[in-house]
C-alpha cells in the first residue's frame, strides 16, 4: 500500500472539485441561514452512551458501524455516525431550550463517520449539511424543512430527486402496530438475524432489501392503518402544508429509516441517477429523543442532506455549478519589478479584489502560463520601464487588450472593470 493513499471508504477533496463541495454546502445552509436556523458546532465525537441511547441500539449504525475508542483515561467515545444526537445533548447543556422562545432552529455542516463497506456514494468519513428545530410540535415546521430542503437542491440546478414521505406514528399508536407486525412477522420463515431485528425494531423488516422477505410479508398490517386520530390529522396537515408550497411528494408507507429516534414525520430525498446509494437525504420528527437521552420532553424535527451524494447527483444530472473563478486578478513581475508588484497584489487583497502573483522567479513564459492556470480575468504585467513610467500594464485575459494604467489608479480601475 502506498504512503499516499487515504483510508478506505475516504477520498480528499482537492481543486477544483472541492470549490463543488463548498457551493454545495453554502447551497443548502443558505435557505436554513434565511428561515432563523442558528448555526452550531458541536464535537466530531462524543460520549459512546449518547448515540447508542440515542440512535438505538438495534441499528446498524450503532450496533456494526460506530467507530469507537477507549481513551487513555478510561472514557468510551464514539466517532460521530450523525448529527442530531449531538445537537440535541449541546442544546439541552447549553440550555438553549430554556433561554428563548422554542423551538431552537439549528443548522450544522460537518463530519461524519460511520464503518460502512464502501461503495461509490457509501463513504466512511462523509459529510452532512443539517437542520434541527427543537422543542415544538407543529406541523407548519415539519413542512418547512421539507421545503427548505427542496429549496436546497432546486436552487443547485438539481430535478431528478423526489421526496418519499410517511408518518411512523407515536407513543401511542406505534406500540399497537408493532405487536401486531410482530405477531405476523412470527408466521414467517425468517433467519435468525431478522428474528432478532424482528424482536427489537419490527419496523426495519419492512425494510428489507431482499426478495424473499419482500414476498412474505405481503398482506403485513400497515403502519398507515393503524395511525391515531391525532397521528393523522398532524400528517394529513404536513401534506396539506408542503402540497399548498407547490413541493411535490410521494406518500411511501415503508418508509422506516434507519435511526430508532423517529416518531410521526418521516421522509427521505431520493435521487435517480445515483444506483443503490439514491438517498441524498432524510430526516424527520423526533419527539421521544431529549426524553431518551435524558432531557425533558422537547418535539423536534430536522434532517440532514448528504454533501457526497449531493455532489454524485449533480454529476449525474451532468450539471457544473457556475463558480467564480478564484483568481480575478494575477501578478507578473518582470526584472526587479516583484517588490513593487508584490504591494499592488497586498493592495487589490486589501480592496477586497482576489489576486494573486507568480512566485518562484519564473521569466515571462512561465509566469503567465500561471496566470492562465489561475483563470485571472486580468494580468498585471510590469517591468523595470513600466515602472520608472509610473504605470503597469493590465492585459485582459479574454481578448488579449492590454493598457497601461497609472500604479496610482490601479485599485479603482480593476475595480470598476470587475463590477
Ligand atoms: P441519515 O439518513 O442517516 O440521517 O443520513 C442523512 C444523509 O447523509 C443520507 O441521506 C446520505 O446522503 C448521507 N449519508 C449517510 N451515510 C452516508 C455514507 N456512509 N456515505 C455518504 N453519505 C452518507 C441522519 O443522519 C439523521 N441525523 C438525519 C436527521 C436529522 N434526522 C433528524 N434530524
Amino acid at each position: 500500500m502506498s504512503t499516499f493513499q487515504a483510508p478506505k471508504g475516504t477520498y480528499d477533496l482537492l481543486p477544483p472539485r472541492s470549490a463543488t463541495f463548498l457551493a454545495v454546502r453554502e447551497a443548502i445552509s443558505a435557505p436554513l441561514k434565511n428561515s432563523g436556523y442558528g448555526y452550531i458546532e458541536t464535537p466530531g465525537f462524543e460520549n459512546v452512551e449518547l448515540f447508542s441511547r440515542g440512535v438505538g441500539e438495534s441499528t446498524d449504525i450503532v450496533s456494526k458501524e460506530m467507530y469507537t475508542l477507549t481513551t487513555k483515561g478510561g472514557d468510551e467515545l464514539a466517532l460521530r455516525p450523525e448529527g442530531t444526537a449531538s445537537v440535541l445533548r449541546a442544546a439541552l447543556q447549553g440550555n438553549l431550550h430554556k433561554l428563548g422562545g422554542l423551538p431552537v432552529k439549528l443548522w450544522y455542516s460537518g463530519s461524519y463517520y460511520r464503518y460502512e463497506r464502501a461503495q461509490k456514494g457509501r463513504y466512511r468519513h462523509f459529510s452532512q449539511v443539517g437542520a434541527e428545530a427543537i422543542g415544538a410540535e407543529d406541523p407548519a415546521l415539519d413542512a418547512e424543512l421539507i421545503i427548505l430542503a427542496d429549496q436546497a437542491y432546486r436552487s443547485l440546478g438539481l430535478r431528478n430527486f423526489r421526496i418519499l414521505l410517511n408518518s411512523l406514528g407515536d407513543k401511542e399508536c406505534r406500540p399497537v402496530y408493532r405487536e401486531a407486525l410482530q405477531a405476523f412477522l412470527g408466521g414467517m420463515d425468517l433467519d435468525e438475524d431478522t428474528v432478532r431485528r424482528a424482536e427489537i425494531n419490527p419496523l426495519r423488516v419492512l425494510d428489507d432489501k431482499r426478495d424473499e422477505v419482500q414476498k412474505q410479508l405481503v398482506g403485513a398490517p400497515m403502519l398507515r392503518d393503524y395511525l391515531c386520530d391525532a397521528c393523522k390529522a398532524y400528517h394529513e396537515e404536513v401534506r396539506a402544508l408542503v402540497t399548498a408550497a407547490g413541493v411535490v411528494f410521494e406518500d411511501d408507507e415503508k418508509l422506516v429509516r434507519g435511526l430508532d429516534y423517529y416518531t410521526r414525520t418521516t421522509f427521505e430525498f431520493v435521487h435517480d441517477g445515483l444506483g443503490s446509494q439514491s438517498a441524498v437525504g432524510g430526516g424527520g420528527r423526533y419527539d421521544g429523543l431529549s426524553e431518551m437521552i435524558g432531557g425533558p420532553a422537547l418535539p423536534s424535527v430536522g434532517w440532514a442532506l448528504g454533501v457526497d451524494r449531493t455532489v454524485l447527483a449533480l454529476e449525474a444530472e451532468g450539471i457544473e455549478l457556475d463558480i467564480p473563478s478564484a483568481t480575478s486578478v494575477f501578478a507578473v513581475a518582470l526584472g526587479g519589478a516583484k517588490p513593487v508588484l508584490f504591494g499592488l497584489v497586498t493592495e487589490l487583497r486589501r480592496a477586497g479584489v482576489a489576486a494573486d502573483i507568480s512566485y518562484g522567479g519564473k521569466g515571462l513564459k512561465g509566469a503567465m502560463k500561471d496566470a492562465n492556470r489561475s483563470g485571472a480575468r486580468f494580468a498585471l504585467v510590469a517591468g523595470d520601464r513600466d515602472l520608472e513610467e509610473g504605470v503597469v500594464q493590465l492585459k485582459d485575459m479574454e481578448s488579449g487588450e492590454q493598457t497601461p494604467v497609472a500604479l496610482a489608479d490601479l485599485v479603482d480601475t480593476v475595480r470598476a472593470k470587475l463590477a
